[in-house]
């Protein structure tokens, strides 16, 4: 939140020679589509802060949250450029939600891990079964993202976007390595609480964590490029 409030205070000074206070730009700031999806995102971290709180009894107060996160992300870039808008926009939403499930999943996973013994396993072979569903969407998902932006192959090795695209499925892959090391080697030996698991296990998700960071940099590769090359 206060990274996306200095974001638009910034936008605000540009517009207004450096007043960052001015009402005015304020007004039109928080009425165009990056204010409208800034107050979404606020509203959604809000609702999952609030439901956190809350506890278990809010749960579908948090989800609506998480969903209104990922909704927000509509309102601005390529999906908002290219046809068709509905098809672009619940891919993104899909695409999103999984992402968040993976990459928030991380330290989570990490530090029960670390923690070792059977209930760490039990948590760890539970998230592996629903991820791997959830996985299988959002490399569905970005895929009909990639198709419906693109729309073809040679933009994958003539342009910035491919580039960053093609840079960011490689990345992906390795994160598909790591998921399939821990699955089959690494969870198993947490399970026979074989001495240390615990500990490479965490360690392994830190790298894991590492490589995450640098698919976050591929996209934010991607939105600052055109899908269609320059011109
Ligand atoms: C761990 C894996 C992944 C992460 C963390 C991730 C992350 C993201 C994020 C945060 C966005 C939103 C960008 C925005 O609208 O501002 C995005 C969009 C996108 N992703 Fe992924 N993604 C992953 C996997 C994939 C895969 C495997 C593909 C392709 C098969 C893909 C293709 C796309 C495309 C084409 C977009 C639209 C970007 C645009 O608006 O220009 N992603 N991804």
């Amino acid at each position: 939140m206060v990274v996306s409030l200095a974001w638009l205070a910034s936008q605000v000074a540009l517009a207004s020679d450096g007043d960052v206070l001015d009402p005015e730009i304020w007004t039109v700031m928080l009425t165009s589509r990056p204010g409208i999806s800034v107050i979404t995102t606020w509203a959604g971290l809000l609702a999952v802060g609030l439901a956190t709180w809350i506890g278990p009894g809010a749960m579908v107060f948090g989800a609506a949250g998480i969903l209104a996160i990922a909704a927000s992300f509509t309102a601005v870039g390529h999906t908002t450029q290219h046809q068709p808008r509905t098809l672009l926009a619940t891919a993104l939403v899909v695409h999103l939600l999984a992402v968040s499930f993976w990459a928030g999943s991380l330290w989570p996973l990490a530090l029960a891990s670390r923690r070792g013994g059977p209930t760490a396993a039990r948590l760890v072979e539970g998230w592996a079964r629903a991820a791997g569903w959830i996985v299988g969407g959002l490399v569905l998902a970005g895929a009909v993202l990639a198709w419906l932006l693109v729309g073809r192959l040679d933009a994958l090795v003539t342009t910035p976007y491919g580039l960053a695209l093609l840079a960011k499925v490689g990345l992906v892959g390795v994160l598909l390595g790591f998921a399939a090391w821990h699955r089959f080697r690494l969870t198993p030996a947490l399970a026979a609480n074989t001495p240390g698991s615990g500990a490479r296990l965490a360690a392994s998700i830190g790298w894991e964590t590492l490589v995450m960071i640098a698919v976050f940099w591929a996209v934010a590769e991607m939105t600052s490029t055109s899908p269609q090359g320059e011109g």
